[in-house]
């Protein structure tokens, strides 16, 4: 069983786009059963507010016809970094907060997703850029590049 925890500042946006993604995609290929996928924010105001998943993220997972079920925010915690067998961050300023959370990565879990494609770079907060359309692509990007680094 590969453990896959998708991290981002908020878990209302990319992480839970990427994790529906991610379960399509291994879903499609047949590896449902060789893999647990959830999802996690860095800061905890949302998990307060017991928020959802954001309307953009919802309207393009259904353009896509990536099923996805309900998810609420939560906090990454310390125990996750034992739990998990790849953590993987939208971008930089994830990766800083999840160490400070976590501590220090001596297992090498803790990656950006879109260091295993071509071109290493962030995933932009459409948050605040409001385009969800590139997150899209960049996270199907990364989910596809992450699975050819498992050779799945
Ligand atoms: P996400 O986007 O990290 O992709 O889920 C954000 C969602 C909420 C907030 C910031 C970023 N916020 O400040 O509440």
């Amino acid at each position: 069983m590969i453990k896959v925890l998708f991290v981002c500042l908020g878990n209302i946006c990319r992480s839970p786009m990427a994790q529906f993604v991610m379960e399509q995609m291994v879903e499609e290929r047949g590896l449902s059963d060789q893999f647990e996928i959830d999802s996690a924010a860095t800061e905890s105001y949302n998990e307060m507010c017991h928020a959802g998943i954001h309307y953009g993220t919802r309207d393009i997972l259904t353009e896509m016809k990536v099923p996805f079920e309900e998810h609420y925010s939560r906090r990454i915690r310390p125990h996750d970094y034992a739990y998990y067998d790849y953590i993987l961050a939208m971008d930089d300023s994830n990766i800083e907060d999840i160490q400070s959370i976590v501590g220090i990565d001596v297992e090498n879990k803790i990656h950006r997703l879109l260091d295993f494609a071509n071109k290493p770079r962030n995933i932009k907060d459409p948050w605040y850029t409001g385009n969800f359309d590139e997150t899209y692509w960049d996270i199907v990007e990364g989910c596809d590049a992450f699975l050819e680094y498992l050779k799945m």
